[in-house]
């Protein structure tokens, strides 16, 4: 078995959410699930990388960490790097690019380190670097133990390929998807998002009970390596067909913009059929015939000065909508600031930690079923 065939493949995700990626991680029966910092680490070979890539809805990135070794100069470290069995897994054909970073190591030039490793891949394999390359090793020297890793994504994975839209700040569907996992939400309540923006809790959650694969559109980078085997990955690909449902998904905003985008992106992604969304104010939300289910909802968040009393009015209006509309539904509420969590009036839990988005750290807050 060459080296390269099995191996550790880390996925990353946003610092405070790998507990909840590592459990998605296990009901996909990923093996050696372990929760790092920043992500979680799984044992499998090349079908697994394009599985994860295919399957795991919280990931940002599925990396292969194809070798590891300990360097102490740039010499050596250009030596070793000519050992890494590339034919093995890259194109001779294909373009390439070296991310390197380095941490508390002798080596403290990550571009010298990359530049080093690009030139050992150069003369090896014969493939030419670009800056645009679909394809990136990344080299990760730590404590002068390098690492070196293939990112087999490509893009980042909330790239779904589906969206043609977005609204101002809009939720990361790799994060929307472990939010609602956090909430529970397992695909079998339907779920409502009264201020929707471009519709991604709604059309994730749409997604999820339509046994839809997240990553069934789009292209990867894994598709560029020399273990790629289309055939194979058309198979997995096509696995899994949709299944009926008959549940819906209803998302509301009060800017008519977002509605038409959520309707434009809930189409693409093909879930037109059970999702449905209205303009109106939250302060018009009733809940949808049917049983009772998860309201999930990331209000604008308190960004600017000066926004503070129309906030925690918006907030206000939003408890009271929710505490006298929705009794028996779960909600889940995502903001960045606990006073305006506190100004719903809702029964929320003790949050979890909070959680990197874009520059601004974000909790989620959820309640049980309301009275
Ligand atoms: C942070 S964005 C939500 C982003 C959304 N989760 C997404 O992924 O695109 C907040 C949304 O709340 C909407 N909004 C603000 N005030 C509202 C109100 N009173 N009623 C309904 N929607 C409102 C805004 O139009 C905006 O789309």
């Amino acid at each position: 078995m060459a080296p390269t065939d099995h191996f550790e493949i880390f996925l990353a995700t946003a610092p405070g959410l790998e507990s909840v990626l590592r459990e998605e991680v296990v009901a996909l029966r990923f093996r050696a699930a372990k929760q790092v910092a920043g992500g979680v680490t799984v044992n499998g070979n090349w079908r697994d990388a394009w599985r994860a890539n295919l399957e795991v809805r919280g990931a940002n990135k599925v990396v292969a960490r194809i070798d590891a070794f300990r360097v102490s100069h740039l010499d050596l470290l250009e030596k070793r790097a000519r050992r890494v069995p590339w034919c093995d897994v890259l194109r001779s054909d294909m373009p390439f690019r070296v991310e390197a970073t380095c941490k508390t190591s002798k080596i403290y030039h990550s571009g010298a380190a990359a530049q080093r490793i690009e030139r050992a891949i150069r003369d090896e394999l014969g493939a030419p670097v670009a800056d645009d390359a679909a394809v990136t090793i990344m080299a990760r020297i730590e404590n002068d133990l390098c690492t070196i890793s293939v990112d087999t994504s490509g893009e980042l994975l909330h790239k779904r390929g589906f969206k043609v839209a977005v609204n101002k700040a809009p939720m990361r569907e790799t994060m929307a998807a472990l939010f609602l996992r956090q909430c529970g939400y397992d695909g079998s309540e339907p779920v409502v998002d009264p201020m929707c923006g471009s519709g991604t809790f709604v059309i994730e959650a749409a997604e999820i009970a339509a046994g839809l694969k997240p990553g069934r559109e789009r292209a990867f980078a894994f598709e560029q390596l020399a273990t790629f085997d289309p055939a194979a990955w058309g198979e997995m690909r096509a696995a899994a067909p949709r299944v009926n449902t008959a549940l819906r998904f209803f998302g509301s905003d009060r800017d008519a913009g977002a509605i038409e985008m959520s309707r434009a992106n809930a189409a693409r992604a093909g879930v037109g059929d059970i999702t449905e969304f209205k303009q109106h104010a939250v302060s018009d939300l009733a809940p949808p015939p049917g049983p009772p289910g998860l309201v999930i909802v990331n209000p604008p968040f308190g960004d600017r000065i000066g926004d503070k009393s129309r906030l925690q009015a918006l907030y206000r209006a939003l408890g009271q909508t929710l505490l006298t509309r929705f009794t028996g539904w779960r909600v889940g509420l995502i903001t960045n600031e606990s006073g305006l969590a506190r100004a719903t009036g809702l029964p929320f839990k003790p949050p979890g930690a909070p959680v990197a988005n874009g520059g601004l750290r974000v909790t989620l807050y959820v309640t049980g079923p309301l009275p």
